[in-house]
């Protein structure tokens, strides 16, 4: 990627001075600030009108300094960081010195990961610190995953844009507790739990089973504007067209099985049977629906293998109840 180190010097610059960054991971784009500076770590809160209790993820250029960050690194967290960073994954650990109490909500735990990205690994080296970004969308919304999308989103409140494409996964870090003895996921994401569990040699706890332990994990997360209507495969195309003769612009997440299917509806995307692949565009698809002008989506969960797991999670949140208003 032809990517101009006096940008990525610049963007550090505007860290240092307590400005906000946009930035690309391979999973979507961030909103950073530095970790250390509650000044800007409230701008990122404000910025999103996410509720400060709400924790950040800390990103780190890689794990040599975990210590200073998080405490209590158990050998379970050792065993996943090394297997999987950089990469999209995020621990949950015990607070370290370095994090200040406005990063994590005041919780005494901290999220922090090492991401898979030349541009987001360049500025955090060459930042030297902490980032503490959220996904760069405002609360409540479908995460970018380009630079287009952060600009039409966030626009003049962010005060600097690194553009580096489309993200490649498409779907955040899978989140992982390893703060107790029994390691849980808080979130899938861009790791599948399958090779989680194949790097750790036991099970893990999934989240539909696991009850929620810290705000911001709303169901009504990562919704578009149009309502989600979640049906079985084989109903996707009649509910679909049902709705649009009722009078709604629908657009239609149609199953990989039913790819050759006519549909009477608004928009229509067929659904790429390869679950990366599927990921990589999710987001992307919600938001075209929107753009659209679509008012429902209909769709239906894929199978909760691979990344499959996250996606499934990502569309029952956007079908999740919405918050008045
Ligand atoms: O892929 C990602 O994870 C992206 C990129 C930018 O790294 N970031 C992201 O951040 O998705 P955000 O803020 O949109 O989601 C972070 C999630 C939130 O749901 C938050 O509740 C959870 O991480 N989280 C943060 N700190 C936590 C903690 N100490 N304990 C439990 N959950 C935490
Ligand atoms: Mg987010």
């Amino acid at each position: 990627m032809a990517f101009e180190t006096s940008e990525i010097g610049a963007a550090a610059g505007v860290l240092r001075a307590g400005g906000l960054v946009a930035f690309p991971t391979e999973t979507v784009y961030g909103l950073g600030a530095n970790a250390e500076d509650p000044a800007a770590v409230a701008r990122v809160f404000r910025t999103k009108g996410r509720p400060p209790s709400h924790p950040l993820i800390v990103h780190l250029g890689d794990a040599d300094h975990l210590g200073e960050w998080a405490a209590d690194i158990t050998k379970t967290a050792r065993v996943l960081a090394e297997h999987f960073w950089p990469g999209p994954l995020t621990l949950v650990l015990r607070r370290g010195r370095r994090v200040p109490p406005e990063a994590t909500g005041g919780l005494e735990t901290v999220a922090v990961r090492v991401p898979d990205h030349p541009v987001a690994l360049a500025l955090l080296s060459a930042f030297g610190g902490g980032v503490a970004a959220p996904s760069a969308n405002r609360f409540g919304s479908v995460s970018p995953t380009t630079a287009d999308h952060v600009r039409a989103e966030l626009g003049d409140a962010v005060d600097f844009v690194l553009d580096g494409g489309p993200c490649d996964v498409g779907v955040e870090s899978t989140i992982v507790d390893v703060t107790g003895e029994v390691p849980g996921i808080l979130r899938p994401g861009g790791v599948a739990r399958e090779a989680l569990e194949a790097a750790l040699g036991r099970p893990l706890a999934v989240p539909e089973s696991s009850p929620v332990r810290v705000p911001g994990q709303h169901p009504s997360h990562y919704a578009p504007r149009a309502r989600v209507v979640l049906v079985e495969p084989e109903n996707v195309v009649a509910e679909a067209e049902l709705a649009q003769g009722l009078g709604h612009r629908v657009g239609v997440l149609l199953p990989p099985a039913f790819a050759g299917a006519r549909v009477e509806a608004h928009a229509v995307v067929a659904v790429p049977a390869a679950s990366a692949e599927y990921a990589r565009g999710l987001y992307v698809f919600l938001r075209d629906f929107d753009r659209r002008g679509c008012d429902l989506i209909v769709a239906s969960l894929p199978a909760e293998e691979g990344l499959g797991l996250a996606i499934a999670n990502r569309l029952r949140r956007a079908a999740g109840p919405r918050d008045p208003g």
